[in-house]
């Protein structure tokens, strides 16, 4: 007889368990089981029906999950060579900084063919819809939106060095060029800096000696 019962409860209770609704979880026994106390990132405490009451999920609310690393955080890289793109950038934004990074900072990258056909495959999705195809500063956004027209890279920016190249990539330029730095790693600014620099070259990889500076200065 005492078994019988048993059998009952146990059989009740798995109906009491089951609910019309599909996406219910049912009847939770001891839900601290369910409900992980960790706090995890990106999960927002405060909508969590565990913490029925307002003062439990406000002060839920007020616990911070997701955090910032610490300022001066550098992630770690396995390969040496690109562990230095990891580095922090030392240059300010303001105009000093603009000048010393164009005295001061060169490209870590070697100059070759294949660095450069990289830049330039970035350079064809960030840059020439404004610069243009050959950096003439006629992309479509210019020709079509009546953007201000950046200057010519074999024009007014030919003897740009690439450390304001870069320096403009990071903090980006005046008020039409923008930062791009979140879209681009330090590597990356560097591919397409170079691509830059082939393009001040008039397509080459390496400027010609100014065989008619002194010419010019006489005249
Ligand atoms: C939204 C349009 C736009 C995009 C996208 C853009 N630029 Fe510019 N860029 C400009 C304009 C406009 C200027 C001129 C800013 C000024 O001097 O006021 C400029 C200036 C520059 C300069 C000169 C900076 C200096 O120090 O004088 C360089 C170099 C440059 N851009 C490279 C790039 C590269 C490389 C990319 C792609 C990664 C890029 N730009 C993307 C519009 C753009």
């Amino acid at each position: 007889m005492r078994k019988r019962d048993a059998i009952i409860g146990t059989f009740a209770l798995g109906l009491a368990a089951c609910g019309s609704n599909p996406n219910s979880p049912g009847v939770e026994y001891m839900p601290d089981m369910y409900r992980s106390p960790a706090v995890e990132a990106y999960v927002d405490y405060g909508q969590d029906p565990y913490y029925f009451t307002e003062e439990k999920a406000a002060e839920q609310r007020e616990r911070m999950s997701a955090r910032k690393p610490v300022n001066g955080t550098i992630p770690f890289s396995m390969d040496a060579d690109k562990a230095q793109f990891n580095m922090p950038y030392p240059y300010p934004n303001t105009p000093e900084g603009y000048e010393a990074a164009g005295a001061q900072l060169t490209s870590p990258i070697a100059m070759t063919q294949a660095t450069v056909d990289q830049g330039k495959v970035i350079y064809d999705k960030f840059c020439q819809h404004c610069h243009g195809a050959t950096g003439q500063g006629d992309g479509p956004v210019v020709n079509n939106g009546g953007y201000p027209p950046p200057g010519a890279y074999n024009g007014p920016l030919k003897d740009l060095p690439e450390g304001k190249i870069f320096h403009s990539l990071t903090y980006g330029r005046n008020v039409a060029m923008g930062s791009h730095a979140s879209q681009l790693n330090k590597e990356e600014r560097w591919l397409v800096t170079h691509y830059v620099k082939y393009l001040q070259n008039g397509g080459k990889l390496q400027r010609e000696p100014m065989a008619d500076a002194g010419a010019a200065t006489t005249n």
